[in-house]
């Protein structure tokens, strides 16, 4: 079996894609459905806890998320909005379009989120934590908004060469390497 037959190409820094606001879904259809299902394949086998269609370049809302990785903790939602929040909590993120580069993040510690789920039926998300992170983190990539957008200053500066290589598509090898 070819594990990663059905796996999507995640894009990455500094692609233009992933500056794209999504669009909201209208109707949930086979090709959708079949999409969050490869999104969530593709979440598992690079070891996410998230994933935003805009990542493998569908522009539309919908994210997949498993804060946990128990498989009762998957959730695929569709048009997901956040219509309460509360607190602050700073952590540390990672993100997959963003590969080596991780920084600390100011995040909301609860939100209440409402989204659909395949069916088309609406679900409320209480979730506070790092699984209110996670879900603040995929719902920024639908805003096209990404985690070195959130970073705390020191983390920017200490992030900086990293993005540079990024943006230059050096490999991460390179790091470290004298420039001349
Ligand atoms: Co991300």
């Amino acid at each position: 079996m070819d594990e990663m037959k059905d796996c999507l190409r995640i894009l990455t820094y500094p692609n233009s894609a992933l500056r794209r606001k999504a669009e909201s879904v209208e109707e949930v259809d086979d090709e959708l459905t079949e999409t969050a299902w490869e999104m969530v394949k593709t979440m598992y086998l690079n070891e996410g806890v998230g994933l935003a269609a805009t990542q493998v370049g569908l522009g539309k809302k919908l994210i997949v998320v498993n804060p946990t990785g128990e498989k009762e903790d998957e959730r695929i939602l569709v048009n997901p909005s956040i219509v309460e929040r509360r607190g602050d909590l700073e952590g540390v993120e990672g993100c997959l379009s963003v590969p080596g580069v991780c920084g600390t993040v100011h995040r909301r510690t609860y939100i209440r989120v409402i989204a659909y789920d395949l069916d088309g039926s609406e679900v409320e998300i209480v979730a506070e934590d790092f699984f209110a992170r996670v879900l603040q983190h995929e719902i920024d990539h639908l805003e096209g908004m990404l985690l070195i957008d959130r970073m705390t200053p020191e983390s920017r500066i200490e992030v900086r060469e990293l993005l540079k290589a990024l943006e230059e598509g050096r490999p991460p090898a390179n790091l470290g390497e004298s420039v001349e």
